[in-house]
């Protein structure tokens, strides 16, 4: 289990000020788990996620991995426990598909052939041909082949858990769509757990078990966790069908559109912040 533990972050502007983005947010996510952040743009989404592995230093706050403090273990001792995909697709130009995919395993230590059998694997998975694509170098790919690149390597190395900032987000829909579901038959095989940004609201009912809804910034916090009520083995296709996916739609919609800005306007006249709420949009409502 990964638990947040009162998470802050303070950034130090050019001009000196400070400006405390991520305010003491708090989560906890089971083994297994897929969970999206979902939030206006600038609110501390990036900022949060990169906290889970220090690529990012808290300002105060915790993160618990299995109940033990992450601050004790090394950085590149929890990397590779939790692996992280970059917002832009980020391949390294001067090496081959393979070298971009195999780069985390090769660091773990796994030799050639295990490598090469995991990166044509993953290929397979993504539609692309590894016979065809494995030897080139990124610029021979098309922006959209880069991006499935990208997806890949994050899951190369099997790390329990797993940092997506925007994953799809440069995704054509008809491969966004094979990625998703790739995604979840992975979790639902490996027990990994996710982390994800997305803007997709779509996305976010498809993927998730629990969306954090995230406020405006400054002072960023959770300000509701919203429980998926769909059945777990969902597809794009029926999941439009069910009543049910329009009052979650609905309650992320109207997050995105007014909550999330009226909680930022109460917290900055002084209102005290109101408990994160767990929600079940169209069944039950409770405080946590
Ligand atoms: N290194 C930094 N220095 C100062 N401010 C930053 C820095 N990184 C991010 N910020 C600010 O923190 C806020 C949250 O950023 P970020 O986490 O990237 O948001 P999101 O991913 O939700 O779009 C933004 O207002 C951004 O401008
Ligand atoms: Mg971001």
């Amino acid at each position: 289990m990964i638990e947040l533990d009162q998470l802050s972050k303070t950034y130090t502007q050019k001009d000196g000020t400070q400006v405390k983005a991520v305010d003491a947010v708090s989560l906890k996510v089971a083994e297994g788990e897929i969970c999206v952040f979902l939030g206006p743009s600038g609110c501390g989404k990036t900022t949060t996620l990169k906290m889970i592995n220090r690529l990012i230093n808290p300002t105060s706050g915790r993160v618990m991995l299995n109940g033990q403090d992450t601050s004790g273990i090394d950085e590149v001792e929890l990397r590779r426990h939790i692996g992280y995909v970059i917002q832009q697709i980020g391949l390294f130009p001067n090496m081959t598909i393979e070298e971009n995919i195999t780069i985390v395993p090769r660091l773990l230590g796994w030799d050639k052939k295990r490598c090469h059998e995991r990166a044509t694997e993953l290929m397979a998975m993504v539609a692309l041909d590894p016979k065809k694509f494995l030897k080139r170098y990124p610029r021979e790919l098309s922006g959209g082949q880069q991006q499935r690149i990208g997806v890949i390597r994050a899951l190369a190395a099997d790390a329990p858990v797993l940092l997506m900032d925007e994953p799809f987000g440069a995704l054509d829909a008809l491969t966004r769509g094979v990625v998703q579901d790739e995604l979840l038959k992975i979790c639902a095989a490996t027990g990994q757990t996710v982390f994800m940004i997305t803007h997709d609201v779509d996305e976010a009912i498809l993927l998730a078990d629990k969306i954090f809804l995230m406020s405006n910034g400054p002072q960023a916090c959770i300000a509701e966790v919203v429980i998926n009520t769909l059945p777990k083995t969902r597809s794009r296709e029926a999941m439009h069908h069910d009543p049910q996916f329009y009052r979650i739609r609905n309650h992320l919609v109207d997050f995105l559109v007014h909550r999330s800005r009226q909680i930022q306007a109460a917290q900055a006249s002084g209102v005290p912040r109101p408990p994160t709420r767990i929600v079940m949009p169209g069944l039950e409502q409770a405080v946590a």
